[in-house]
């Protein structure tokens, strides 16, 4: 079988190679990739920022999305034909995440998924939503998943609550979606005013360029009636944490999801009225299977579909990582497999 692997860190060293097709064990399932997609982290695992032990020949790519081929022969819930996707937390099947669940990460602790073929143990998959292609559906396991866990399940999001989204990458245009398909405000920052107008076409109902407003927490509650937010996700850590922080309400929510500008967090107690405020500030890494399903429904009943930004054969890799190095994208870079 075809499959992108990294001889050693860096873009100019993704090569498709010619490898066997994985043999299947008693409780894992073949599954023909279709199409993966991009996270800002295959981005440090490819450029050696966050190896994290990754060994090469590598497959990259945590996010996919194919069809059953075969079954192992203890396999009782999938069959070939099957349209699943992939389970980024392998073995975190459901409920909240503990020592034993939180051990095996796709791409990290096994090869990834940008491969012909791909065997996953029964439970590391979840149905495909049944009005998605398998593009968008590529692009649902991190970053769709982060912004359902965090808002539904950690933050608790109501109707009519605010939420605050933080630029127009994979995690908050979910977010975005995923808060306006549950009755919330959503307020938006980005980069430019090209980007601010694809917010408010997306959803949004206001959208803030930080470039032009660097203290953008007073944006956020000039257009929310004066108060804050009630839920931000914080997707650059060092340059963004104060104003999420400064951001919201009494004992509002801020998901530390991103790092993108870094991953030390500059925080002050008074200065940025965490106690004052009943500040909630939660660790974010992705979400259950139990609570994948639960997306995927979500998904179904409100027939979101995922924003993508481009699409990029397996022969061209490179350019699609490059394409997410850039920063211009808006939504998902998907790649499609033979
Ligand atoms: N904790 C978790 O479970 C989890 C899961 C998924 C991702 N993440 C992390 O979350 C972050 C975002 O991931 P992603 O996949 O959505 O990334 P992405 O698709 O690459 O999106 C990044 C976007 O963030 C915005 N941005 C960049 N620098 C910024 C800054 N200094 N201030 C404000 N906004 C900035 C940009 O949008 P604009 O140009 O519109 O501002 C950019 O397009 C990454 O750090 C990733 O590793 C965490």
């Amino acid at each position: 079988m075809k499959a992108v692997q990294l001889t050693a860190f860096g873009t100019d060293h993704l090569v498709i190679n010619d490898i066997p097709t994985p043999s299947l064990k008693a409780n894992e399932v073949l599954v023909n990739i279709k199409a993966v997609s991009l996270n800002y982290l295959d981005l440090i695992l490819l450029n050696g920022t966050f190896s994290r032990g990754v060994q090469f020949p590598y497959i990259p790519a945590s996010d996919g999305a194919g069809v059953v081929t075969a079954v192992g022969a203890e396999v009782t819930r999938w069959k070939p034909g099957d349209r699943v996707v992939v389970q980024y937390v392998q073995n975190w099947t459901k409920g909240k995440v503990d020592t034993e669940s939180n051990k095996v990460r796709v791409a990290w602790q096994t090869p990834g998924v940008m491969s012909e073929y791909t065997a996953i143990p029964e439970h590391g998959l979840v149905k495909m939503p049944d009005n998605l292609r398998f593009e968008e559906a590529a692009t649902l396991p991190i970053a769709a998943l982060t912004a359902w866990y965090s808002l539904i399940e950690q933050a608790g999001l109501r109707p009519g609550q605010t939420v605050l989204t933080q630029g127009t990458g994979g995690v908050s245009l979910f977010a975005l979606q995923i808060a306006k398909a549950a009755g919330a405000k959503v307020i938006a920052t980005t980069s430019s005013e090209t980007k601010a107008d694809r917010l408010k076409a997306l959803g949004a109902d206001a959208a803030i360029n930080y470039r032009q407003y660097p203290e953008w927490h007073e944006q956020v509650k000039a257009l929310n009636g004066g108060e804050g937010a009630d839920i931000t996700l914080d997707v650059a850590g060092a340059a963004t944490i104060g104003q999420s922080l400064l951001s919201v309400r009494e004992n509002g929510f801020v998901g530390t999801t991103g790092f993108i500008a870094g991953p030390e967090l500059p925080l002050d107690i008074h200065k940025h009225q965490i106690n004052l405020n009943f500040l909630r500030i939660q660790g974010l890494a992705v979400g259950s299977a139990e609570s994948f399903e639960a997306m995927n429904r979500a998904i179904e009943v409100n027939d979101i579909h995922p924003v993508i930004d481009s699409v990029f054969a397996m022969e061209q890799a490179r350019e699609a990582y490059l394409r997410l190095e850039s920063g211009q994208h808006i939504g998902k870079i998907v790649i499609t497999l033979p």
